[in-house]
């Protein structure tokens, strides 16, 4: 008789262009999970916050109730979960650009828009079940610690601030890896931290396949 195969929930946290969503979207085909991608949560979170002119912290908290009226749901495509905001999932582009991350770290360090999140996350791990997929792989920076701390595998993926902003560079994109970074892990609420337990990869000198295969290896032992 085969035993049933038990559902896996892998988190990968660690800092900007650490390679943290490519590795966990090769994981998620290789191994049927379903991937979310939280710092596209974060992201499309300041869509509507810089529509109302808000920029920094201050401006959120000047402003009445900056979250009231946004619904949150989820689109599945592929081994993909995408997070929509009352109905819509943004562009890639319209998330992924100099304005957002500019912006994106101050967002992230509010408590409020942490715990708005909160929830929705942990949510997701009922979405892949009721999809029907092995397991969920979950990316960002909390994950491990705040929102899956019971996590079966925790990942913390680390590299050269240098190697991380070169791959940031390739991909076009103008971002400040190294500002952001001392943001997120400088802040009160989940500041970005390898938890105790969980396993630390430094991909400076490693290939994308050779860190998929490396924590590919540990789900299969799981
Ligand atoms: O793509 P990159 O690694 O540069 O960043 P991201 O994963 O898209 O996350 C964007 C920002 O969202 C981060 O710099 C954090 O400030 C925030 N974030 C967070 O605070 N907690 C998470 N679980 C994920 C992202």
């Amino acid at each position: 008789m085969s035993e049933e195969k038990k559902f896996l929930v892998i988190a990968v946290d660690g800092g900007a262009a650490s390679g943290k969503s490519s590795t966990s979207r090769a994981l998620a085909k290789a191994h049927r999970l379903m991937h979310v991608d939280t710092g596209a949560h974060y992201r499309t979170v300041a869509l509507p916050l810089l529509r109302r002119g808000i920029v920094c912290a201050e401006d959120f908290f000047a402003s009445e109730k900056p979250l009231e009226d946004l619904d949150l749901g989820t689109v599945v495509r592929g081994n993909e979960a995408y997070m929509s905001l009352n109905g819509i999932v943004p562009d890639d582009d319209e998330i992924r650009n100099d304005k957002v991350n500019a912006v994106v770290s101050q967002f992230a360090s509010i408590p409020e828009v942490r715990r708005f999140l909160f929830e929705y996350q942990r949510r997701q791990k009922d979405v892949a079940r009721e999809r029907g997929f092995a397991g969920l792989i979950m990316d960002g920076r909390d994950i491990g610690s705040v929102i899956f701390p019971d996590a079966d595998l925790r990942i913390f993926l680390t590299a050269d601030p240098e190697a991380r902003a070169r791959r940031r560079a390739a991909e076009g994109i103008a971002d400040s890896v190294a500002e952001r970074d001392k943001l997120d892990a400088s802040r009160k609420t989940a500041p970005l931290a390898c938890p105790e337990g969980a396993v630390k990869i430094d991909s400076t000198h490693l290939t994308l396949e050779e860190v998929v295969a490396k924590i590919s290896a540990m789900i299969s032992a799981l």
